[in-house]
């Protein structure tokens, strides 16, 4: 009988892409996939380190994941991703029942160190300079979205941030590949492709830029929609705004992370831009994009961040009306530059800050979304709604979800859906959406 492999992944949709590599690396050394981690013999997770909460939820997990260990002994435990990489050896002396501990660029070669892993404790966490696995293929779950990671690590080094640690230099992959896998996204049947990257738009190869990678992928037959996250406000040239605004595939959406609106912070960041920078940038995608919609991340608590910082960041959030936005309190990560300075916001002033910008931002979202009302939107079906089955759901082009009564669309299908209702997250429709697009036809 084959081996069964189980992976939950953590994080980012880096790691989304990832773990589908490494499901893709597994299915050729023969494995199938469980569903579930107690018909497996190989339980992965695919971890984060981005906050220090991310990781405290996976030492949780997996204390609960060591009892199928415990049962059957034969089984092995690996932790794979950023929080692999930043701990290294220490996981497996804090965790014994952990087998094997491998960083994202180890994944080349896992079936065979899990081979190993079942003799003695591994531990694969060699950074690389060039490993891409442009030329591995994936293996995708269904659905109409296809990640694609067109770029791996970061040199951006922002003091907060342990992703440049964790994931190592910034590498690009060969444009031959990445379009090679769109074209293969799109054979595979998937709709929609969004490129990944940590700095996405900072893609280089030779003298292939984001914006000519963006063209290529939307000559690409058969994909109707193609998104990208997250570009960093100082890569994005006037070439990349142009090409997400006239290549007709680019959906209007750019989640453009601000992460505080004084640039006295933004500088003790290392972000490389100021406000006013970021602003300009902001008026001239509105001004290029139309409908186009705007998300952002935010950092509060960040040391040093004063009540007058903070203020100019829900200044900007109110001026800029972000579509939605991720807050986060800032959390030091050891390793990060920042981690060596001393807070200076306590806990209960992080909770008010984040709790006030959330606040605004729903109301901000809930107007954005009333003027929605009465319109149409287009909506690629992804199939039943969480909460009611008989209701089902897609993204617009602006990548919000679309909720509307089923009938019998199917998955992939493209529909105008008028919008009757709306809260800050959702768009509803009544009544029966108009087919534009069936999952059948091909687009050029
Ligand atoms: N590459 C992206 C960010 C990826 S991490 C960029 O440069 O914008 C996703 C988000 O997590 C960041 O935008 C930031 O808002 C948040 N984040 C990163 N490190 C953090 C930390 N130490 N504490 C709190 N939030 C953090
Ligand atoms: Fe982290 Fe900054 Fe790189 Fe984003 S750009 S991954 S925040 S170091
Ligand atoms: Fe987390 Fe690693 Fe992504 S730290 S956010 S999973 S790159």
């Amino acid at each position: 009988m084959s081996r069964r492999i189980y992976i939950e992944t953590y994080g980012c949709q880096m790691n989304v892409a990832d773990s589908e590599l490494m499901l893709g690396r597994f299915r050729s050394a023969g494995y199938e996939r469980a569903e579930l981690p107690g018909e497996a013999d190989v339980i992965l997770l695919n971890t984060c380190a981005i906050r220090e909460h991310a990781e405290q939820r996976i030492y949780g997990r997996l204390g609960e994941l060591s009892r199928y260990k415990v049962r059957r002994p034969g089984v092995v435990l690996g932790v794979a991703g950023c929080m692999a990489q930043h701990l290294k050896g220490r996981l497996l002396e804090r965790v014994p029942l952990v087998d094997i501990v491998v960083g994202p660029d180890a994944y080349r070669d896992l079936p065979l160190l899990i081979d190993q892993a079942r003799e003695e404790p591994v531990l694969a966490t060699r950074l690389s300079r060039d490993e891409t696995y442009a030329d591995l293929a994936p293996a995708r779950a269904d659905g109409v979205r296809a990640w694609i990671s067109i770029m791996r690590g970061c040199d951006k080094f922002c003091a907060f941030c342990i992703v440049p640690y964790v994931r190592g230099r910034e590498r690009s992959l060969p444009v031959g590949d990445v379009i090679k896998q769109v074209e293969h996204a799109a054979a595979e049947g998937f709709k929609e492709v969004v490129l990944l990257g940590q700095t996405v738009n900072a893609y280089r190869d030779g003298d292939v830029d984001f914006a000519e990678l963006l063209r290529r992928a939307d000559r690409v037959h058969g994909i109707e929609r193609i998104r990208f996250t997250s570009p960093h406000p100082a890569d994005m040239t006037d070439r990349a705004v142009e090409a997400i605004a006239t290549c007709a595939k680019v959906c209007p959406h750019v989640h453009l992370p601000l992460q505080s609106g004084s640039d006295a912070v933004l500088d003790r960041m290392r972000r490389t831009y100021t406000i006013a920078h970021y602003e300009t940038l902001v008026a001239k995608l509105r001004a290029a994009i139309p409908g186009l919609s705007l998300t952002t991340d935010i950092i509060v608590g960040f040391p040093g961040e004063t009540e007058a910082d903070f203020e100019a960041t829900r200044a900007a959030m109110l001026r800029t009306r972000y579509d939605a936005a991720f807050v986060f309190k800032y959390s030091p990560r050891p390793g990060a530059r920042s981690a060596e300075w001393p807070e200076t916001v306590d806990e209960a002033e992080k909770t008010r800050r984040i709790s006030l910008l959330i606040e605004e931002q729903k109301q901000t979202s809930l107007e954005i979304n009333d003027a929605a009302i009465g319109g149409e939107v287009e909506v690629l079906v992804e199939g039943p709604a969480r909460r009611d089955p008989k209701q089902w759901f897609g993204k617009t082009l602006q990548f919000k979800t679309a909720v509307f009564p089923h009938r019998d669309e199917n998955v992939g299908d493209t529909l105008r859906m008028r919008v009757a209702e709306v809260s800050p997250y959702t768009l509803f429709g009544d009544g029966v959406p108009a087919a534009i697009r069936t999952a059948e036809d091909v687009t050029v």
